[in-house]
């Protein structure tokens, strides 16, 4: 009986997004029962997969590294290791699910056993036909149990697939059906929004209460000894805090995950500056560190308000991803207002600046992996930027084709990034393109070229980011290429 595993842990196995196995399920490649895939039927589709091989993992980890600086998707040898405590409770697990899986063999056997003995029973005179038949079915029933034997490829990704249970833990959300994974002893809540989920929290270290769950099945463990906001009555009904909190084994647990950009609120927090530096000419890109426990809370895609330490005020989209939401990055252009572009330019290393936000509902929908086709007209990139490595993060889309529309070559600002990540990324193409300035219907040409290398992606989703005196002739034309309302996100901010 073959190891039965969910999609997103198949997909790491063999080292592919979640979005492309996905697409396989829907292709009819690969059948999934009652949402998890068989460990066999996987080595059949991937029959080149060997635990030694960890050139997909390693091409994912270059990419995830040079285009996030955080590595997702390691090596076995790299994994921080769990506790001692935390190993032995996974190895009393996985005991737990081989003796299981042992004793529904052997019911299976026994069960073999007495249909051949009954079919032994039938009188011989059958017609000879009937007995043909019989005798097949005898011996198929009689060899089954003991004829499955692995394939090499199938006893590989039953290994690593052991050794990552032994290293990592699996959390599985309810009602969302989300699932991340765990390495070490980090807390649940760091894990969920490393892996990019939008989870509730407040102050990440047990005070405020903002990221209860309560756990379904598996063990928890607790690393910082804060559950006084918890009532005695929540205790004893499995509720828990996620920032204090590891999973000692794969859990199920119930929480909420912001869907929308009305489930984040707004909110204001002191942010320091940890770089100001300069891309080009035109463009400028600010880093700003949270403190751990007032981090912002946002989309990718969204925007927030910058205030400097002498008053200048001004709203830019935020272009890092919410993943690693303690570091975030604005690109601020030159020709913004004279009066923050001089007041930007006085800032140093350590200085601290406010942050008001997020606002706008450029988002993401992570239940949707469909393909996504972004759009980046001149310096508008920010937010797309955000949006590409969120839906990387959640290993969502089926694959990302970037488009971005320039009036020069030169103003890919972010140009050795895009490549970057579509060397490192098979699922993400990076194609640049131009517009004549001094013709107002060329962004209309360039969009309906974008249209015509795609004319195959009807389900594809649209995203837009451009200056609002080129938005309006964009729309037009994705909506004059048959591309419905539902199916079209343009940044308004
Ligand atoms: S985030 Fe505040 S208690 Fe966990």
């Amino acid at each position: 009986m073959s190891r039965l595993l969910s999609v997103s842990r198949a997909a790491r196995l063999v080292g592919i997004t979640r979005g492309a196995l996905q697409k396989r399920i829907r292709q009819g490649d690969l059948q999934s029962f009652e949402g998890d895939i068989s460990l066999d039927e996987l080595a059949k589709l991937f029959p080149d997969t060997q635990l030694e091989d960890t050139s997909m993992l390693e091409k994912m980890e270059q990419f995830i590294e040079s285009a996030l600086q955080r590595a997702r998707y390691k090596k076995l040898s790299d994994l921080t290791l769990p506790t001692p405590e935390t190993l032995v409770a996974r190895v009393r697990s996985l005991s737990r699910e081989i003796i299981s899986l042992q004793h529904t063999a052997t019911l299976y056997q026994d069960a073999f056993e007495r249909l051949s003995k009954q079919i032994q029973t039938i009188p011989l005179d059958s017609p000879e036909v009937t007995q043909t038949a019989l005798n097949a079915l005898q011996h198929r029933l009689l060899i089954k149990p003991a004829a499955h034997i692995h394939s090499d490829s199938e006893e590989n990704l039953f290994t690593t697939d052991t050794l990552l249970r032994l290293m990592m833990a699996q959390v599985h959300i309810q009602p969302s059906g989300e699932e991340f994974y765990i390495e070490g002893d980090t807390s649940i809540l760091e894990s969920a929004l490393s892996a990019g989920l939008p989870i509730n929290y407040g102050c990440s270290n047990g005070n405020c209460g903002k990221c209860k769950a309560k756990l379904i099945s598996g063990e928890i463990h607790q690393t910082r000894p804060h559950d006084y906001i918890l009532t005695n009555e929540e205790k004893s009904n499995q509720v828990f805090l996620g920032c204090c909190h590891t999973a000692k084994t794969d859990i199920i647990i119930e929480t909420e995950i912001a869907g929308q950009s009305s489930d984040i609120p707004q909110q204001s927090i002191t942010a320091q500056v940890k770089k100001l530096e300069s891309i080009n000419e035109h463009m400028q890109r600010l880093k700003l560190r949270t403190p751990r426990t007032q981090r912002l809370r946002f989309l990718a895609g969204q925007s927030a308000r910058i205030t400097l330490p002498d008053g200048a005020e001004a709203s830019f989209s935020i272009a890092s991803c919410p993943c690693d939401d303690m570091n975030i990055e604005f690109h601020i252009p030159t020709d913004i207002t004279a009066n923050f572009h001089q007041q930007l330019q006085k800032i140093r290393n350590a200085d601290k600046v406010e942050l008001k936000g997020p606002d706008g509902d450029f988002v993401l929908d992570y239940h949707d992996s469909r393909p996504l086709i972004m759009i980046a007209l001149d310096d508008q990139f920010a937010a797309i930027k955000s949006l590409i490595e969120h839906a990387v993060s959640l290993e969502l889309a089926e694959y990302i084709q970037l488009y971005w529309l320039t009036a020069t070559p030169a103003d890919h600002y972010m140009d050795n990034v895009c490549r970057s990540w579509a060397d490192a990324f098979e699922q993400f193409h990076y194609h640049v393109l131009t517009y004549d300035t001094q013709r107002s219907e060329s962004v209309t040409v360039a969009i309906n070229e974008i249209m015509q290398r795609h004319p195959a992606d009807e389900s594809a989703l649209y995203y837009i980011d451009a200056t609002p005196d080129k938005r309006a002739s964009i729309m037009a034309a994705l909506k004059a290429a048959g591309i419905e309302d539902e199916r079209l996100h343009l940044n308004q901010q």
